[in-house]
């Protein structure tokens, strides 16, 4: 067992993480000789935490909140979608070296094309929310080829601002009219809040996906009461350390099993 590969997930809090129980599934899968575990890192300390994985000869590790802006400083190097999106969630130790990457975004779009089945090519898309975790999608969607793409955000200054980021004139900060996708990006699915957006914007053929998972989310309540589709994150969870595994190791794993497999516990 000397020679297993080491890999990791900082967070906190971290303790409920269902990233070691996914990739012990893809490397089983997958007979890679690798080991994968959640550690807690000091609200303060996430750099001391890496240089210790480093030093303790670790190949990489995932990130995950609150450290994704803060794992994106430290690294050396980074690929193009973690610099537009501002954030890391992936880091591979080579040397001293440390490589970021963000897998959020391939994670949204693979969910919604490959496990859920809907086209982005095309499509009219919501986004609410203009904080971190919108930000590490949003490239990522009008990549996917979408019509255009409206970002909705309490605060609309914050909207603006990140539309004006993407410098994209498929992006508008005002809804109109219903949606074919709808993605919350906010983060009211951890207070339980509503979001203040009208019903108007789901027809029974919207998928409305929140990238949350765990729970029934307003949002989600809203959606379902409106007459659309409705997904949480948990897709978008595997298939972001689907990315991450390939990453490392090389192997892309089968993720629907591993999606199943979590949906039935
Ligand atoms: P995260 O990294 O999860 O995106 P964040 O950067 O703090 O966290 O962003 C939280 C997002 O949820 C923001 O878009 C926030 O809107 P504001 O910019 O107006 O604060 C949004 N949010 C939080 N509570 C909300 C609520 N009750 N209704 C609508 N949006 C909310």
């Amino acid at each position: 067992m000397n020679n297993i590969d080491k890999y990791a997930v900082l967070g906190n809090p971290i303790a409920h993480s269902k990233s070691p129980q996914i990739h012990a599934a893809f490397a089983k899968q997958t007979n890679q000789n690798m080991s994968y575990e959640a550690i807690l890192a000091p609200l303060d300390g996430l750099e001391a935490t890496v240089r210790d994985l480093i030093a303790g000869g670790y190949r990489g590790a995932n990130v995950t909140v609150p450290f994704k802006f803060e794992a994106f400083a430290l690294c050396d190097e980074l690929t193009e979608r973690a610099k537009t999106a501002g954030a890391v969630n992936t880091l591979t130790f080579t040397g001293q070296k440390i490589y970021g990457d963000n897998t959020d975004g391939v994670g949204l779009i693979n969910d919604i094309h490959s496990n859920l089945g809907y086209a982005l090519e095309g499509a009219q898309i919501l986004l609410l929310g203009a904080g971190g975790a919108a930000q590490g999608v949003a490239e990522s969607l009008i990549k996917a080829g979408v019509a255009n793409m409206t970002i909705w955000n309490r605060t609309q200054e914050k909207a603006q601002a990140l539309a004006q980021k993407m410098a994209n004139k498929n992006v508008t900060t005002s809804i109109a009219g219903s949606m074919d996708v709808v993605i919350n990006a906010t983060s009211t699915g951890l207070s339980g809040e509503k979001i203040a957006i009208d019903d108007s914007v789901f027809t029974h053929k919207t998928l409305a996906y929140d990238m949350m998972y765990g729970r029934e989310t307003p949002f989600m309540a809203q959606a379902r009461a409106a007459g659309a589709m409705v997904s949480d994150g948990l897709g978008m969870l595997v298939e972001q350390a689907a990315e991450a595994f390939f990453i490392w190791r090389g192997v892309r794993p089968e993720t629907k099993s591993v999606i199943e497999m979590l949906r039935s516990h």
